[in-house]
Formats: structure tokens, sequence, C-alpha cells
């Protein structure tokens, strides 16, 4: 059997994993939602979310990738033979491949917007609404953007664990984290900060409706890329010395930090000329360029270079976050079939271009067909953030609060000789595995079937 390729270092742990979580959630749909739900009371619920459901599952994806030694859906296997939790793998796969698939999609976007922000194609005032959707809407544009971005990410998957996957993310991240204090930095000096800060830091409780509650909890699994096996396939390559833990409380630190970062980015800019807060989807592609324009305009040089790291970050952000959810869907084709790396890198590129060209066109010409009243990007984003995720959230929480053997789960979480803090937040995240993260997302469950 081939033997198991790991993580090189520590730092490429952290690295590597928040690389799959900091991605367009943080950069562009936290600040989206951020803005429709009232800024920072949804960003309170956000963060509680991120503490009681969030960290335990990724803590549970951490012990059955290590344990494991295989892919999402083998991992269940090897760990309790003979069971059905294997079930909860596949689907978890098929979530990530699902995500991916509409993900390269605006990922795209940003491609294109970065391109155009170098040639200098954003300086001018122009209708960037008809702009945006012109090129969204176009058939073949958005699709020729899709296969660069699809092609970038297969290289890297194709590299490996150690020589592809992390040596990028050791050279993107800081970079990324760098990006973001330096426009955030310069944001802080625009004369709408004070506004933009206010929005960020003062929560007006009277827009907590149920709906936004809902809507942070989906945020914290999307932007922390937990409930797939995403983080599962990527704890295969841990050595045993990656303490999980740690780990995961520094990744959703790191997550956390720069989905608050792109908050104090984009709304200082924002609330300098007055713009609005809550404008949906569009905000990152319609209403940025168009304040960039107007705050910056008097100074091209600074115009071009605040724009152009903008998109570059975001673009950076995505690649991360994509390679991880290609990496998960690899993995499994790779240890399935006799197929090398580099070839199931490529099967599963091609397989995700079909779907992703499907949700593409569904911006343009096969805008009227739908299903659930829905278009293919909108029927993969809510059925895999709304349904599957929650669902492969609760099954890992589960499997390890309940199925798995404590001892192995202890060692994992701490160690062979654990000191007795580690022992003490073990007994904490264990509770929220098997009690807190589960009733909360029956609850969530029923509620919705409540409602509906
Ligand atoms: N966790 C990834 C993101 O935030 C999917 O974009």
């Amino acid at each position: 059997m081939e033997e198991r390729h790991h993580f090189g270092s520590r730092l490429g742990v952290i690295l590597a994993s928040a690389g799959s979580a900091v991605g367009l959630g943080n950069v562009w749909r936290f600040p989206m939602e951020a803005g429709r739900h009232g800024g920072a009371a949804f960003i309170l619920v956000y963060l509680v979310f991120v503490l009681i459901l969030a960290l335990p599952v990724m803590c549970s994806e951490f012990v059955v990738g290590r344990a494991g030694k295989a892919n999402a859906a083998d991992s269940f296997r090897r760990l309790l033979p003979g069971s059905r939790w294997s079930l909860a793998g596949y689907m978890g796969v098929l979530a990530g491949f699902l995500i991916f698939s509409f993900y390269v999609v605006v990922a795209a976007w940003t491609l294109f917007y970065t391109v155009e922000c170098l040639h200098g194609a954003l300086l001018a005032d122009r209708d960037f609404c008809a702009y945006f959707s012109g090129f969204s809407s176009s058939a073949w544009h958005p699709l020729l953007y899709v296969i660069l971005f699809m092609a970038a990410n297969t290289a890297i998957v194709a590299s490996g664990v150690h020589r592809g996957i992390e040596r990028f993310s050791k050279w993107m991240m800081p970079l990324l984290f760098l990006i973001i204090v330096v426009l955030a930095g310069f944001a802080m000096t625009l004369p709408g900060a004070s506004r933009g800060l206010h929005f960020l830091l003062t929560p007006d409780f009277s827009r907590l409706t149920f709906d936004v509650i809902l809507s942070a909890m989906g945020q914290a699994f999307f932007s922390l890329s937990v409930g797939i096996g995403c983080l599962a396939t990527y704890a295969s390559y841990f050595k045993q010395d990656v303490p999980l833990m740690r780990s995961s409380f520094i990744i959703c630190l790191l997550d956390t930090l720069v989905a608050v970062f792109s908050g104090l980015v984009i709304f200082p800019v924002v609330f300098t000329v007055g713009g609005q807060a809550d404008a949906g989807p569009g905000l990152v592609f319609i209403t940025l360029p168009r304040v960039f324009n107007a705050v910056f305009g008097a100074s091209p040089v600074v115009n071009y270079l605040f724009s152009s790291l903008f998109y570059l970050l975001l673009l950076v952000a995505a690649l991360t976050s994509a390679i991880s959810q290609h990496e998960m869907v690899t993995a499994l084709v790779h240890e399935k079939t006799r197929l090398s790396r580099p070839q199931a890198a490529i099967v599963v590129a091609l397989c995700a271009m079909v779907c992703a060209t499907a949700c593409s066109l569904s911006f343009g010409p096969w805008r009227s067909i739908t299903v659930l009243g829905m278009g293919f990007f909108d029927l993969f984003d809510f059925v895999t953030a709304k349904f599957m995720m929650p669902v492969g959230g609760l099954c890992f929480c589960l499997f390890v609060g309940w199925a798995l053997p404590r001892s192995l789960v202890a060692r994992e979480l701490c160690g062979e000789c654990p000191s007795r803090r580690a022992v003490l937040a073990m007994s904490c995240i264990l509770a929220l595995m098997r009690y807190v993260a589960p009733l909360c997302l029956v609850g969530v469950f029923f509620y919705e079937l409540w409602s509906r």
C-alpha cells in the first residue's frame, strides 16, 4: 500500500487548514451577510456559533481524519468497520463536490475582476451593475475564467499534499494576512471609518430574527468549511504530534479575524460615500468598484493599488479554499480507484466543470431552468449550506461524541500524557460535541420544518 503523505510542519497544518477555511466566505459572504442583517448583532451571534458549533465539529473532523488516515468516507469505515457511518462521509464528499462546483464560478468572477483591475479597466466610473451582469450572464466569458481557475487549482492539487497544497498555502496565507491588514489600516484613515466601526461594533438586537440566527449558523459552517469532511481529509495528512484542539482554536480565530478585518476594509469605504451596507451579493462586484472610484477617484494610483490588492486578496482566499474542496474529492477518487493523484485531480476537475457550467449558465442562458424554484447556482448553495453541511456536522459530532471509544478520542484530542488544562478543554469540547451542537442542529431542523 502507498505510504500516506503528510504535511511537513505544524505551521503548514495551520496555514493549509486556515487556507481551507478563509475564503470567499470571509471576504465576500461575511460582509454581505453582516451588511444585510444589521452588522454587530449578526456578528455576535456568528461568534457564538463559531464557538458552540463550528469548533466542536472541526475537532471531530480532525479526530476522524487523523485516526482514520484515509479519505472522508473510508476514515469512518476504518474506525467502525461494518457500520453505516461511512454514508456520512460519502454525503460530505458529495457536498464538497457541489460546493466546489458553484464556488469556482464566484472564484472565476474574482479572477476576472483581478485581471480587469490590473489592466486599469475598473478605474473609470461606469455602470458597474450592467458591467457585472453583462459578464456573469454571458454564456462563454465566465466559463473561460472558470477554466483558468480550475487549471491552477488542479495543478496545485496534482502536485501533492506537501509540495502542492502546503507549499502554496505557506506562501499565500501570509500574503493574504498582509494584504488585509494593509487595506484595513488604510480604510481606517478614511472619513467613513467611524461609521463603519460603529456599524460593526454596535449591536442592534431588534434586527435579530430567527432567520438572521439561521444565516449566522450557515455562515459559521460555510466559512469554517466544516461538516463536509474537507478538514477530515486534511487531518488524514497530519502527523501524530499536531495538537488538534489548539490547532482548531487557532484556525477558528484566524478565520474570524479575516472576516472581521474584511468588514473593517469594506464598511469604512462604503460609508465614506454614504453607500448602502446591505447591498447583498452585488456588494463586492457592483457596489465596491463604484465606491472605490468615488473614494479614491482623485488619486488614480491609490485607487489602482487599493482595488487591485482587494481583488487579489479575494482571489488568493478563493484559491486556498477551492484546493481543499478539490483535494477531498480527489483523495476519495485516488484511493478508491487505480488512478494516480494527478489523474484523479484531473477527473474531478472535469466532472466539476460540468456542474460549474450549469451553475454559471444559470445566471444567463439557463436562467429560466429551475428546480424547486431555484437556478442551479442557488440550488447547490441552498442544498449544501442549509441541509448537507449541518447534517454532516451533526454526523461528525455524534460519531466522535457517542460512537467512537472514549479512549481513542481522548488520545487524539489530548495526546498520551495530557495536562490538566488539556483534559479540561477536552471535557468542554466533548460536552459541546455530545449535547450542545446536536441539540442546536436538530432544533434548527425542526424549526425549519415547522415554519414552512
Ligand atoms: N470556507 C470557505 C470559505 O469561507 C468555503 O469561503
